[in-house]
């Protein structure tokens, strides 16, 4: 079947078999490769990607039900292209990632994080990365690297300055 997917911005226009994945899609259709095949059934998270800004697995929905929302890999975070974006910039700063599998994941799920919340407390970070796993351990130094940002980003007014756990 024929199918359009919007992704990073652009429409996509795709020859699939209907049972194909919105993961097979985008990697063998698109060429994005940055989001991972693991699991395949939707526990790890290397999968993840940005649908209507949220984050989904992938490796569980269907492209053609994917048609005619705003989809978000990793490869469309930097903007401009050879800008790495905040998220980015401080998972590499915080050397959050030993083999890098599920790193894009891990960032899309922060980013998804920040924007609906841009100061988290330790365990909102926690609870919206519990759906990412990573089998190099790396778990301290990404959520060092999601404080990180939170500390950059503008403190809305009313917030503590210090919250407990600093
Ligand atoms: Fe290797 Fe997370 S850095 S799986």
């Amino acid at each position: 079947m024929r199918i359009a997917l919007a992704v990073n911005g652009s429409v996509h226009t795709l020859d699939v078999e209907p049972r194909a994945s919105l993961l097979d899609a985008l990697r063998d259709g698109v060429g994005l490769t940055g989001a991972k095949l693991g699991c395949e059934r939707g526990e790890c998270g290397t999968c993840t990607v940005l649908v209507r800004g949220r984050p989904i697995y992938s490796c569980l929905a269907l492209a053609c039900e994917s048609q005619h929302v705003p989809i978000e890999t990793i490869e469309g975070l930097a903007n401009p292209p050879e800008q790495l974006h905040p998220i980015q910039r401080a998972f590499v700063a915080a050397d959050a990632l030993q083999c890098g599998f599920c790193t894009p994941g891990q960032i899309l799920s922060a980013t998804a994080l920040l924007r609906d919340n841009p100061r988290p407390t330790d365990a909102e970070i926690k609870r919206a990365m519990a759906g990412n796993l990573c089998r190099c351990g790396t778990y301290p130094k990404i959520r060092k690297a999601i404080q990180a940002v939170t500390r950059a980003s503008p403190r809305p007014s009313g917030r503590p300055a210090v919250r407990p756990s600093e």
